[in-house]
């Protein structure tokens, strides 16, 4: 979800208000996901890189959280949506992590959208913790080094706790053309999608505009499409 300063800024306004309209935004594209049958939708709200932004800034975007946690779970759960966060949750106020883990605890048994919020995310440092956690089982016999394979490093990876799969396609908003240390493990055959909108223009429509294209695409995984098999 990017290009929420720049969004602000091009209409002369305070960061933070952009941040507050792109806010907004976050239940558009979630009715859209579902409206498109979207099982699981992961937002990457706010990137362990976002600490060095300044000090007001981050404030306004934690309060912005911390009431759109207030004001939304009980919808979410209503609609049957199933919350969860992934990321570095120790270092979010402590008001937020309250708020996240009884958001997650009841919402557990909703089943008709994953969404994951991704905040102090990144995935260099998730997939570091994996190398951590899994060294300490081998530390201490619960692990031998020759079982290691993919599936064993995913499970330690806090986005993949829950059984989710790879995502399919990968969203980017307000024209950058970069991955930004987000699911950097889980999208390795990800189809990527840049969209020149700033995120607080970004609509149901531009959502599923993303969707049309990404089911034009012919996904080979490496291997040759069938028609060309022989
Ligand atoms: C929103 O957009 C992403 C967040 C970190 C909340 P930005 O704040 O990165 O907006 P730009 O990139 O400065 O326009
Ligand atoms: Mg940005």
């Amino acid at each position: 979800m990017d290009g929420n300063g720049r969004w602000a800024q091009e209409k002369s306004k305070p960061r933070v208000f952009g941040h507050q309209e792109g806010g907004k935004k976050v239940s558009d594209v979630i009715e859209a996901a579902i409206e498109s049958g979207v099982k699981a939708l992961t937002l990457y709200a706010f990137s362990e890189e976002n600490w060095g932004r300044p000090q007001h800034e981050v404030n306004a975007l934690f309060q912005l959280l911390t009431s759109y946690l207030e004001r939304e779970v009980l919808k979410l759960n209503r609609e049957n949506i199933r919350f969860r966060a992934i990321g570095n949750l120790k270092r979010l106020p402590e008001r937020c992590q309250n708020l996240i883990a009884k958001a997650e605890q009841e919402t557990l048994q909703n089943d008709r959208l994953i969404l994951t919020l991704a905040l102090s995310y990144g995935s260099r440092s998730e997939i570091v913790e994996s190398c951590r956690s899994i060294g300490f089982k081998i530390k201490s016999g619960l692990l031998d080094p020759s079982e290691i394979n993919h599936d064993v490093f995913a499970q330690h990876l806090y986005a993949n706790n829950d059984g989710l799969a790879d995502p399919d396609l990968l969203i980017r908003t307000s024209g950058e053309q970069r991955i930004s240390n987000f699911l950097l493990w889980q999208i390795a055959y990800t189809e990527l999608y840049f969209s020149p909108v700033f995120w607080p223009d970004f609509s149901k429509e531009h959502f599923k505009e993303a969707i049309r294209d990404y089911q034009n695409r012919q996904r080979r995984y490496g291997k040759v499409s069938e028609s060309i098999s022989t």
